[in-house]
Parts: structure tokens; sequence; C-alpha cells
């Protein structure tokens, strides 16, 4: 399963690159708030910082617009690709971005029912929300899991792109389900490694270590 980190932080995604954790980006009109940086700019400098695919969402609400600013997000980079809403005019969008050529991520996906319209509209990646369905008390992993069954039973091409992971729970059940991508929170992917055994071993290890007297360099 490849990893996406899911902010506009540079610091943050910079960090997380040098530990071979980024296979690629995905950011949000409420991440580029956070960020509090030019839209444009940053998502220029995301992409040249790492060689994988960076998602940027487009604002408008209606097709013809949504293709607009879509163009001038993928001329931004060759790794860029075009968030769209998943609605009647983003799958509109979709469909016509992918006859250009470029690579599309439909986010806002709640159900398999929109996940399998996206597929049909040619989306290279679809951004089931598991986080906000849990906050409803809906499974959102059942969704991911249905997802895989329909994409695999019709040969859809189309990446599972898990989004709205809230915890390490969630990666580990994206990667039993056979989610293609999980986009995580810094934090979330940070606190991946952590283990208090892990913790607990290395501390007796040093301990012993210690004891000998002796030194590597
Ligand atoms: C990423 O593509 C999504 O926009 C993001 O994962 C949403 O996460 P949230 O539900 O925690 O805001």
């Amino acid at each position: 399963m490849k990893f996406f980190v899911d902010t506009a932080d540079i610091v943050d995604i910079r960090e997380l690159d040098e530990a071979g954790l980024v296979d690629g980006v995905t950011t949000n009109p409420s991440l580029i708030a956070k960020s509090g940086r030019d839209f444009i700019e940053v998502t220029k400098e995301i992409c040249a910082l790492v060689s994988g695919p960076v998602s940027a969402e487009v604002t408008a609400l209606d097709a013809p617009t949504m293709l607009e600013e879509g163009r001038k997000l993928a001329a931004l980079a060759d790794n860029v690709v075009v968030k769209l809403p998943l609605t009647f005019e983003g799958l509109k969008a979709c469909q016509g971005l992918t006859a250009d050529g470029i690579k599309t991520n439909v986010t806002l996906c709640f159900s398999a029912n929109q996940g399998l319209l996206a597929a049909k509209a040619g989306a290279t990646y679809i951004s089931p929300f598991i986080g906000r369905l849990d906050d409803l008390g809906v499974d959102g992993m059942e969704l991911i899991e249905n997802l895989r069954i329909i994409y695999d039973n019709y040969g859809f091409e189309t990446q599972i792109l898990a989004a709205s992971i809230r915890s390490a729970d969630h990666v580990q059940q994206c990667a039993l389900a056979g989610a293609d991508v999980a986009t995580v929170p810094p934090s979330v992917l940070k606190g991946l490694v952590k283990h208090k055994l892990t913790d607990a071993g290395l501390e007796a290890f040093m301990a012993d270590w210690e004891k000998t007297g002796q030194s590597i360099l």
C-alpha cells in the first residue's frame, strides 16, 4: 500500500520524505487554508519536493469551470492530480480531464455507488472518507472493502485512495482491505513507527551495552 501524506505543510512533507514515507501528497481547500500559503505557490513547491502524485482540488462547482481550473492546475507540474468533488458536475469534469490525459482524484466519496460512478467516469483515484463516516457511527472501513470488491469484479483500474484517516488502526485496516493508497495526516504517519515494546527493548539493549564499556566508533 502506498502512503500519501495528507497535508500542505512543507516542513512535514520534507521530514516524512527523508524517511522514505511519502509516495505522494493530497491537499484540499481546508488544508490549504490551514497552511496560510498561496494555493498555486504551495502546490508548485510540493510538486517540486516530491516525485509522486500531488492532489490539488478545484473549487468551482460547475463542470466547465472545473475543467478550466483543472487544466490550469495540471499545467503547474507533471505530477499534479486534479481533485474533483463527487457530484454530477464533478463526474462530467472527470470525464473531460481524463479525455485530456489528466490524472484525477474524485473526492468526498461516502458510498460504493458513488465510487462505481467515479470509476465509470475514468477517475485515476477514488477518495472514500473513512473517518467522517465513523464520526456518524457508520463503519467507514466497510466502504473500502465494498469498493475493493466492486472494482475487482469489473476490472476497474481506478485506485482506492483511503482518506479521512484518523488512527493507526485505520491504516492497518486499509492495508488488510486492499486499499491501493492511504492518505494519512503527518501525526498519524509518524505515530505508526511507535510500539511500547520497541521502546522497552531498546532501553534494555542500551543499558546492557553501557555495561560492556564498549563503543562501535
Ligand atoms: C484527503 O484527500 C481528504 O481531503 C482528507 O483525508 C479529509 O480528512 P478529514 O476528514 O480528516 O478532514
